[in-house]
């Protein structure tokens, strides 16, 4: 069939102007957050689930790609169009269908961005935990699709432990519900897990249960500061270790603490080999007493400890945290941030072996790494910074990461602790997870035969 007869077609069920092919507008969605490129064919913002179920039917009757996209906040190229296609914008379905309290759930759609249902829920006392770094603009499909979690997972787990039940457009248009609005059972195989994280490769999430939780009455942070990022590691270690469920456990290192500082000198972190930070939530004496006891695990190894339980102060170091990503490129104007090997995940007790493994590869390839995140999952972000047209400079960017990733499986971590896989990463799907990746496989074939989800992903 012309290309000019299927453009008719998506035109016919989402209507003219809600189908792209101007050059221009394609350009807008060949990429995400991370340096992989490809160019969509269509462009298609679907209004319900209806439409979607037609354009995937369109597609898989043509065998052409799909590619949902949330708000492209990704950082492994997920949301890009690889093979050209289809791209499904579904920041258009952002209606929050129900918000059922009592039931300690919500029904929305997958356009619906993460800051947004936050912003309803709270007036309510609820939250919805999840809460990565681009929560201002990230999509719950989006959060599903890549099982997103950021800094409270450590306390309150990944998007996983959120979602109760899709609704699924598969590969031929098919709709199908998975889960349930009850908060547990055991009838069947459970298919809300297998799309938690299936990154858009398995059909497209139009709708989603969610559980929420009530908000905490009280939270406080501590600052402890540390010599180097391996006794910051310890101090982890050992905090976990004691019984103590922080809320969130970051780490900055000394690179970082200078970047949030260039960027925002009135934010004022101290300087320090690495500092970490911990928050306490809950009610007002589990507060104090979980701050009490961080503080009194953390002192034998750290230089200083110091508390913020006033908002204003706590709100301006979790929005001199969120920042990191922009302000790691204030350092050296002429160097660009690319988000290569910056995800791995190890077993808390390997954390300090990893901090330490990290500062050699930067010394090994001589090239600065800038090291934070969920420290308490242990989740490393490694910011590399290189001059993007220097040749020299990717070949030492990729062989650093390429030591990264292998140093973090050799300590039985991942690749990506939740950023995904996506086209960034897939190269080590079969080293991490062995014949896994054959079952793998063999699923997604099951589920999209014809191979249009979101193609050339996850190694699949
Ligand atoms: C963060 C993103 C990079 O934690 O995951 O800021
Ligand atoms: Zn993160």
């Amino acid at each position: 069939m012309q290309k000019t007869d299927i453009l008719g077609k998506l035109q016919g069920i989402v209507g003219d102007r809600n189908v792209s092919t101007s050059s221009a507008e394609l350009y807008c969605y060949s990429c995400d957050a991370s340096q992989i490129r490809g160019m969509p064919d269509y462009v298609i913002r679907p209004e319900n689930t209806e439409q979607v179920s037609k354009v995937v039917k369109v597609a898989y009757d043509h065998e052409i790609p799909v590619t949902a996209r949330g708000a492209a906040t990704g950082l492994a190229g997920g949301a890009v169009p690889v093979e050209g296609g289809i791209v499904l914008d579904m920041s258009s379905m952002d209606k929050i269908e129900e918000l059922d309290l009592d039931n300690l759930q919500v029904v929305v759609e997958s356009g619906v961005v993460q800051a947004k249902l936050n912003a309803v829920l709270e007036p309510y006392g609820f939250f919805f935990p999840p809460d990565p770094g681009s929560s201002a603009m990230c999509t719950i499909g989006g959060l599903i699709g890549n099982n997103g979690s950021g800094m409270r997972s450590v306390k309150y787990g990944t998007t996983r432990s959120y979602v109760l039940g899709l609704e699924v457009v598969m590969a031929d248009g098919t709709i199908i519900n998975t889960g349930s609005k009850v908060m547990k059972s055991v009838s069947g195989y459970s298919l809300t897990d297998l799309y938690v994280g299936s990154e858009g490769t398995l059909g497209v999430i139009t709708k989603a249960i969610l559980k929420v939780i009530a908000l905490p009455k009280e939270r406080s942070v501590l600052l402890a500061s540390f010599e180097t990022p391996e006794l910051a590691g310890q101090a982890v270690v050992k905090t976990l270790a004691s019984g103590i469920v922080p809320s969130a456990c970051e780490i900055l290192d000394r690179n970082i603490i200078e970047a949030i500082n260039t960027y925002d000198p009135s934010i004022g972190i101290p300087e320090a080999g690495a500092i970490l930070l911990f928050e306490v939530d809950g009610t007002e004496n589990a507060v104090i007493e979980g701050i009490g006891m961080v503080s009194e695990v953390c002192r034998s190894l750290a230089t200083s400890v110091k508390t913020a339980s006033d908002k204003a102060e706590r709100d301006e170091i979790w929005a001199a945290r969120k920042m990191v990503g922009a302000a790691i490129s204030r350092l050296d104007p002429m160097r660009t941030r690319v988000y290569v090997g910056e995800d791995v995940g190890v077993p808390i007790k390997q954390i300090p072996a990893m901090l330490h493994k990290v500062r050699e590869i930067s010394k090994e390839f001589d090239l600065p790494i800038m090291t934070y995140g969920h420290i308490g999952d242990g989740n490393l972000h490694t910011g590399m910074c290189i001059d993007v047209m220097e040749d020299g400079d990717w070949e030492k960017l990729n062989k650093a990461a390429d030591k990264i990733h292998h140093e973090a499986l050799g300590l039985e971590g991942t690749v990506t602790a939740e950023h995904g896989v996506g086209g960034a990463r897939a190269d080590f799907m079969a080293l991490e997870v062995g014949n896994a990746l054959d079952l793998m496989v063999a699923i997604k074939k099951a589920l999209d035969p014809k191979g249009i989800m979101n193609p050339g992903k996850m190694g699949l």
